[in-house]
């Protein structure tokens, strides 16, 4: 299924909601969505990095939550979602990092009408999450992501893509990845609860290698267009 490949009359947009915990790949895998199929891309953890960016007085309020590894408010990242899918071109959307809880499940639903909604959950083991974000770098300029330990940059600190120099989340510290991981085994599991029992859902392993896991994603993407 390509990009506006099908009748979208007829199908009615696609939205992709990738569900796994921080460190998981869901931002690795949802970039490959987008280079495969066009998607739009909306990640809430970049919306809400983006906000803290202009240093409002609401940035700033976001930037203590988000830097004790804690959610934000429903209401808050629930508005942010509805406008950008308001503006959404019509060619696909992926979802990373939205709905984090039962109440945001409940409220895509709601404001959702024709569009396939698919959960794809992107199981990984508990033990590996920790080199995964620990690890983690990303660059500055173009966002692409590496790993230290499983996809280190050819020069050391700098983008293979654009040279950029690489940086590091505030949050990808062990002490806060321990509350994230805390948060997203309470609030943000029963979530796939939500979806196994009222539509698509479908679970992937997380632990091969990242373009295995972008195959089996694809696949069951090219396969709600049959
Ligand atoms: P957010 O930015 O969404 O962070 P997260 O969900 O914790 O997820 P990550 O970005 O850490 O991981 P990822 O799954 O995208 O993995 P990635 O592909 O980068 O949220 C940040 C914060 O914002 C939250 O803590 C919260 O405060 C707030 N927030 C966001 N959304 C919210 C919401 N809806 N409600 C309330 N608050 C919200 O991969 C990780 C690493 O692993 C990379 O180095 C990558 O290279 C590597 N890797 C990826 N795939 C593989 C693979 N297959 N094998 C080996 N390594 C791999």
């Amino acid at each position: 299924m390509a990009c506006c490949g099908g009748n979208k009359e007829q199908t009615g947009e696609v939205i992709v909601i990738l569900i796994a915990p921080p460190g998981g790949g869901k931002g690795t895998q949802a970039k490959l969505l987008v280079e495969r199929f066009g998607f739009q891309h909306f990640a809430t953890g970049d919306m809400l990095r983006e906000e803290i960016g202009k240093s409002s007085k609401i940035g700033l309020q976001i930037k203590e939550i988000v830097a004790r590894g804690e959610l934000v408010s429903d209401d808050l990242v629930g508005g942010l979602v509805k406008d950008r899918l308001a503006k959404s071109n019509g060619c696909g959307v992926v979802l990373d990092g939205f709905p984090r809880t039962w109440a945001q499940a409940e409220y895509l639903q709601a404001i959702l009408s024709r569009q396939i909604v698919c959960a794809v959950r992107i199981v990984v083991k508990e033990e590996d999450l920790l080199r995964r974000i620990t690890g983690r770098r990303f660059c500055s300029e173009c966002g692409n992501i590496y790993n230290m330990y499983f996809s280190p940059p050819r020069n050391s600190g700098e983008c293979d893509k654009c040279g950029a120099p690489l940086r590091r989340r505030r949050d990808d510290y062990p002490s806060v990845v321990e509350e994230r991981l805390h948060i997203y085994a309470e609030q943000t599991r029963p979530v796939v609860e939500f979806y196994r029992t009222s539509g698509r859902y479908f679970e992937v392993n997380g632990n091969q290698q990242p373009d295995q896991v972008a195959s089996d994603i694809h696949g069951i993407v090219e396969a709600l267009g049959k």
